[in-house]
């Protein structure tokens, strides 16, 4: 018969029955789509792999340990034959030919009546590819669909997040476009105005079309005002001007970040608020440079400060002496220029002053640089090297075992 086009069609699985025959890495790859629409998975075969036989465990799947028998596919709905024995998928291949039951086969193509398409999930869509017989290729328009649907290259309907008089309160990762998320960078994709901090993915604002305002954050003018209460007038005006407004921020929104006053001003005054968390600086920094935040046998904690006032500063809301007696890893936001009185502070309360000290300023961007030094020196050492914020202070042994120290 002449190649003709499949026919495509989405299956509404939920509570039917869907025979897999073979246990192995075919039907561990389909059974979570399965599982997912809700299909009532019955897998045939005496051997699994252990991801399955971990699926049968937690009875998302049930597990008949046997081979293929004449009859199993009575009342599917739908089959994948997928064992290693050719007799038996073709077997099995004939008794749904009889009995009218859509099977995909993994051993042949040109027999089965059924074909998985390469699919890819983006927000509500679901984007499935059939090429023929032609995987990689139907893998490979899948992948650019979805990548495009996600950064917004490829235009597609509105989506719920994009409604105007909105605010998406968006955390940009560190500082490396990439290391944002995949939501946020969508957003950021169908946003009308962006108020874009210092720090984070500025890079991305570049990207941005013509008609997209960006307002640098710093630069509010807010007479009066405090900046902060600017910055939330600004978001509330134009989100009641009817726009979509994406809050760029620098790592996740909620860490150091304010995000939470803006989240308040925003839902004081009926704006809808959309919180998208992004990769903090206070682990990915140390990650990029090299230091894990914790590693076995060296670190089972680590606590992140912020050291935007002194120790000894009456604001502080930081116990330092408690500080002191952790032996985890201590992860000092915003501390470069109080980095000496920080030391000085978990030394007098019991720190090891020869406690590793690394400070990475402007990472995951070009500019990162690294300096180690130890408590009892890393004051001197900054000074001398001219670090700047902002930084990332990491103190403790998990300094040393990294894979970039004293580079
Ligand atoms: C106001 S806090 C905001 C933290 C942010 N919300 C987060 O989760 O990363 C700013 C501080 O984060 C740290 N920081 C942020 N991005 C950084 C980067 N790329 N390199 C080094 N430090 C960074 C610095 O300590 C900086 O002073």
């Amino acid at each position: 018969m002449p190649e003709l086009p499949a026919y495509p069609v989405g299956l509404r699985l939920a509570g039917r029955r869907v025979v897999v025959l073979g246990g192995g890495t075919v039907a561990q790859r389909r059974l979570p789509s399965l599982i997912a629409a809700g299909a009532v998975v019955e897998l045939i075969s005496p051997e699994v792999t252990a991801t399955i036989e971990a699926m049968a465990d937690t009875g998302e799947i049930s597990w008949a340990r046997r081979g293929y028998r004449p009859g199993d596919l009575a009342d599917a709905w739908y089959a994948l034959i997928a064992t290693s024995d050719p007799e038996a998928n073709e077997a099995a291949s004939a008794e749904a030919e009889r009995s009218r039951v859509w099977a995909v086969r993994s051993d042949d193509a040109a027999a089965a009546t059924a074909w998985t398409p390469a699919t890819g999930h983006s927000e509500g869509v679901t984007v499935a590819v059939l090429t023929g017989q032609d995987p990689r290729r139907s893998a490979a328009v899948r992948d650019a669909v979805i990548e495009g649907l996600r950064d917004g290259t490829l235009a597609a309907p509105p989506f719920r997040e994009r409604a105007s008089g909105s605010v998406a309160l968006v955390g940009g990762g560190p500082g490396d476009p990439d290391l944002i998320t995949v939501r946020g960078r969508r957003l950021l994709a169908a946003a009308d105005v962006v108020v874009a901090d210092r720090l984070g993915p500025r890079e991305l604002l570049d990207e941005l079309p013509p008609h997209v305002e960006v307002i640098d954050a710093a630069k509010i003018p807010y007479g009066r005002a405090m900046a902060q209460e600017a910055i939330n007038e600004a978001l509330v005006s134009h989100a009641k001007a009817g726009r979509a407004v994406v809050r760029l921020k620098g790592g996740d929104p909620y860490v150091f970040g304010r995000g939470m006053e803006e989240a308040q001003a925003l839902a004081a005054e009926g704006i809808p608020v959309t919180v998208v968390p992004g990769i903090s600086s206070s682990i990915s920094v140390p990650a990029v440079a090299g230091i894990p935040v914790t590693h076995r046998g060296v670190a089972h904690e680590f606590t992140v400060v912020s050291g935007h006032v002194a120790p000894d500063d009456s604001r502080s809301l930081v116990d330092w002496a408690a500080l002191a007696r952790l032996r985890g890893t201590l992860v000092v936001l915003m501390g470069v220029e109080r980095i000496t009185a920080i030391a000085k502070a978990l030394v007098d309360h019991g720190r090891d002053g020869d406690t590793p000290v690394a400070v990475i300023q402007e990472g995951t961007t070009a500019a990162e640089r690294r300096l180690d030094a130890t408590l009892a020196t890393v004051g001197d050492a900054v000074a001398r090297e001219g670090i700047r914020p902002p930084a990332v202070i990491v103190i403790g042994d998990v300094v040393s075992v990294g894979l970039g120290a004293g580079r």
